[in-house]
């Protein structure tokens, strides 16, 4: 494989659903989101990767330089790497373009290849997301469906900064939902129903844009 991810992989258990591609938070690893991918995408394959960036010990998908300001040339390499491995990994597992689902980090990292090789995916539920890049080259969204979740008193994902980011898509294209929840940074049993829920509408349509690729 073109980049060597440590991840895990999860084959599918039903037919017809888009893989999920599960995008870790910061200082988790490709094991911590494959009980959330089961409950939001039942019987989907599941594609997990490791975040290469180690911040203190802790994995991420790109390098930070401080909290919330991103080394944008980081983000840009970062997700093309984390491309090619998904273009690799669904050759090598008979895959379609996945659904990303990816928390905090992993949501800012799906965001990126959102904008940066709109091709990698069929769409992303990402919770806990920011503007990942402050000029995002063109992309093509076109009819990919995208779920943003915030927390209200989140102090690091604000939600005015995700709502940004749902423009950004939804220019691109993108049919964007996005929804603020009570709460914080943390997940909350709320976040796991409106994702699972937003699956069970969209998981057909995700294959529709695999479809028309
Ligand atoms: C990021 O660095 O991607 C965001 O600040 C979220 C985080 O990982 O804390």
């Amino acid at each position: 494989m073109s980049a060597s991810f440590v991840h895990r992989f999860e084959p599918a258990t039903a037919g017809d659903l888009p893989p999920v591609l599960l995008l870790h938070g910061t200082g988790g690893d490709e094991n911590d989101l494959v009980p959330l991918g089961h409950t939001v995408a039942p019987g989907a394959a599941l594609l997990s990767p490791r975040g290469q960036v180690l911040e203190h010990g802790m994995p991420r998908f790109f390098r930070r330089l401080a909290e919330g300001v991103f080394d944008e040339d980081d983000v840009r390499r970062r997700a093309l790497e984390l491309a090619d491995f998904v273009a690799d990994a669904r050759g090598r597992y008979g895959l379609g373009a996945p659904v990303a689902l990816g928390y905090s980090n992993g949501a800012n990292i799906a965001a990126a290849l959102l904008l940066l090789r709109p091709q990698a995916l069929a769409g992303a539920i990402l919770l806990r997301a920011m503007v990942p890049l402050s000029d995002p080259p063109r992309a093509d969204l076109a009819g990919k469906p995208v779920l943003i979740v915030s927390g209200a008193q989140d102090p690091i994902a604000l939600p005015d900064n995700a709502a940004r980011l749902a423009d950004m898509l939804r220019q691109a294209g993108a049919a964007v939902e996005h929804r603020v929840l009570p709460g914080g940074h943390p997940l909350s049993k709320a976040d796991l129903t409106l994702a699972r829920s937003w699956w069970h509408d969209h998981a057909s349509s995700a294959e529709n844009a695999i479809a028309a690729q």
